[in-house]
């Protein structure tokens, strides 16, 4: 298969002895650990939302939407909170690069938290599309803990069983405003930290030109959403990427570059291939175990 041959040209990449990994990654690297992603035909999240009745299916990432009718969101969010999975052979490898000492950094859309769960250092990890984490009052801005939109969540799932959930919302101590993660809906702005990291990140790669040891994985993304999907188009000429996907997708697909290394596949596929090239083998053998 033609990402086989390819693959080779990413390990001799990574081999090289001060090699830089920066990943930007979708929910196409969770799709493995059991979690649908959102766009994929038939499997998506977005597609099976449907049965709510939403009057699009983005409408569950809208804070007015939310505002009328939070229910499809407590949907999704059950399906999605962290807890539930472990971790993908994907996720691995980027423990694993990290223990080598070649993982800069991972920029993630996902809100599953499991690349932290792989063992991936908070500093390294920017949650582009937040997380479950922290939670305001969307009227007053107030900040309110994790579990206590999880405590409701669980309410709203046990008397889901006799139909009874329907106005189990959290809410506000302060102004009865409905209370939600910070899981970045559209029109919202993304952390600070994304900005921050990403301006940083890409200066240096920017400054370095030539000289830079850096590789980019782009995985998992059907790279739809901005301002994420500005990322890979912001990578410096000089800067080899790499995309690991079911299909080619963004600007790998509207502006290719002659040093792009398309690998149209699974991203399990690809972490396994990889580590099998580079002979870390028993390594990630010995973290998918542990
Ligand atoms: P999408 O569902 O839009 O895209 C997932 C991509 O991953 C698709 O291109 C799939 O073909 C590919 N894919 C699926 N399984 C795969 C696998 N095992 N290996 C490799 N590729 C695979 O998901 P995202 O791009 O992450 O917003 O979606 C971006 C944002 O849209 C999400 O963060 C979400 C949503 O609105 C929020 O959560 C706020
Ligand atoms: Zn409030």
């Amino acid at each position: 298969m033609a990402w086989e041959k390819e693959i080779a040209k990413l390990a001799e990449l990574v081999r090289r002895d001060n090699c830089n990994v920066v990943v930007m990654a979708g929910a196409g690297i969770s799709t493995a650990c059991g979690i649908p992603d959102f766009r994929s035909p038939g499997t998506g999240l977005y597609h099976n939302l449907a049965k709510l009745k939403l009057p699009y299916a983005e409408a569950v990432f809208d804070v007015d939407f939310f505002r009328e009718n939070p229910k499809p969101f407590y949907t999704l969010a059950s399906e999605l909170y962290p807890g539930k999975f472990a971790p993908s052979k994907f996720h691995l490898l980027l423990k694993l690069l990290q223990d080598k000492g070649k993982l800069k950094r991972v920029y993630t859309q996902n809100i599953d938290t499991l690349e932290r769960q792989a063992g991936v250092e908070a500093d390294k990890v920017i949650e582009a599309h937040g997380s479950f984490a922290e939670n305001h009052c969307i009227d007053c801005g107030k900040v309110f803990e994790m579990n206590v939109f999880k405590k409701k969540l669980e309410e709203y799932n046990a008397a889901a069983k006799n139909a009874q959930n329907d106005d189990l919302w959290t809410r506000c101590d302060e102004c009865e405003g409905l209370i939600k993660p910070r899981i970045v809906f559209f029109g919202e702005n993304l952390p600070k930290r994304f900005f921050d990291t990403w301006d940083d990140d890409s200066e240096e790669l920017t400054k370095l030109g030539k000289k830079s040891n850096t590789v980019v994985i782009v995985a998992g993304t059907s790279l739809t959403v901005y301002p994420f999907a500005m990322l890979p188009e912001e990578v410096d000429k000089h800067t080899p990427r790499v995309l690991v996907n079911r299909e080619c997708v963004g600007d790998f697909k509207a502006n290719p570059r002659d040093s792009d290394i398309v690998l149209e596949t699974s991203a399990d596929d690809v972490a396994q291939k990889l580590v099998e090239e580079l002979g870390w083998e028993e390594e990630l053998q010995t973290l998918m175990t542990e």
